[in-house]
């Protein structure tokens, strides 16, 4: 199962929409997906309604949920909901009491711990493929729970500085934390450009200090960018994935390209897919 959490300590820079939506594309090309949300549900924005009614409307309210699973008293199975793109851990309220709890590896290490529990009791044949992990822009151990637990981090950011400039926070923070808790480096993935407009100055003001910033973590920007697409707020509206309500729009079309980018790099490189597929969305 290989384990990849969206962060930023940015809000709104589109961790939980693109969560939602590389599941789904994940879902379509054939792999079992298994989605966890450390947000917690009563936030303002949209998306995470999306998973307040996934998780709250099909089943009964007893039924565990995260927080229960971090804290051990229930294995993860427990509180598994099945939704359109597979399987998701259900939220919970609670799930910001995690942050009141003293930080150290013990703390930090709750969700990597349930997870692999979770993989060592699960058969190969059932077992995600991927597991995605939607990080809180808030939340120290919640943030740090998402990041000891993934094999890799990639960074949704607008072109806004504010959130370029909040990965390279984040980063520090992590890895300030990391060597506290004596918690292993995990690999930073890329840096995946969201919510792009035909601006053509801040297109060409942030792109350099996105270069920059990729460089100084040893990653790279993904080379496909996810649109501004107001099918996406729709979608969201409608509880769904843009996937299903609107397959041809731009952000479908975009998260679609951009997991073939991630599957083509992980298989044959980098170099093979930009040859191969060019560059696609010139905005
Ligand atoms: N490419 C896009 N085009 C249009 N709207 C978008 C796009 N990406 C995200 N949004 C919208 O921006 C808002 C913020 O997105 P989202 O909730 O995914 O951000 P977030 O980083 O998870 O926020 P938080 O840090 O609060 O959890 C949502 O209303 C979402 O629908
Ligand atoms: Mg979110």
């Amino acid at each position: 199962m290989r384990i990849i959490a969206f962060a930023n300590q940015k809000g709104g820079t589109g961790k939980t929409t693109c969560a939602i939506e590389v599941c789904e594309a994940l879902f379509r090309r054939g792999y079992r997906v298994l989605l966890v949300s450390l947000c917690n549900p009563p936030s303002s924005l949209l998306c995470s309604e999306i998973f307040e009614r996934l998780s709250f409307e099909s089943d009964d309210a007893e039924k565990p949920t995260i927080y229960e699973a971090l804290l051990g008293s229930c294995e993860i199975e427990r509180a598994l909901d099945t939704v359109s793109f597979g399987q998701m851990i259900r939220m919970s309220n609670r799930i910001e009491r995690i942050d009141y709890l003293p930080t150290c590896t013990a703390t930090a290490m709750l969700l990597k711990n349930a997870l692999n529990q979770f993989e060592s009791r699960t058969a190969n044949v059932e077992l995600p493929h991927f597991c995605i992990l939607d990080c809180p822009s808030a939340g120290k151990n919640r943030a740090l729970n998402a990041l000891a637990a993934a094999d890799e981090v990639i960074y949704p950011t607008t072109l806004v500085p504010s959130s370029i400039k909040a990965i390279e926070i984040m980063n520090d923070h992590w890895d300030d934390l990391r060597n506290r808790c004596s918690l292993p480096r995990t690999a930073v993935r890329g840096l995946l450009v969201n919510q792009v407009r035909a601006n053509r100055v801040l297109n060409r003001t942030s792109m350099p200090l996105l270069d920059q910033l990729a460089k100084q973590l040893g990653t790279r920007c993904f080379q496909t960018q996810i649109r501004h697409c107001d099918a996406l707020r729709q979608a969201h509206y409608e509880y769904t994935s843009v996937f299903t309500t609107a397959p041809d729009c731009r952000a479908a079309i975009d998260f679609d390209h951009f997991v073939a980018e991630y599957l083509y790099e992980r298989e044959a490189g980098f170099e093979l897919f930009e040859r191969t597929h060019g560059f696609k969305n010139s905005i």
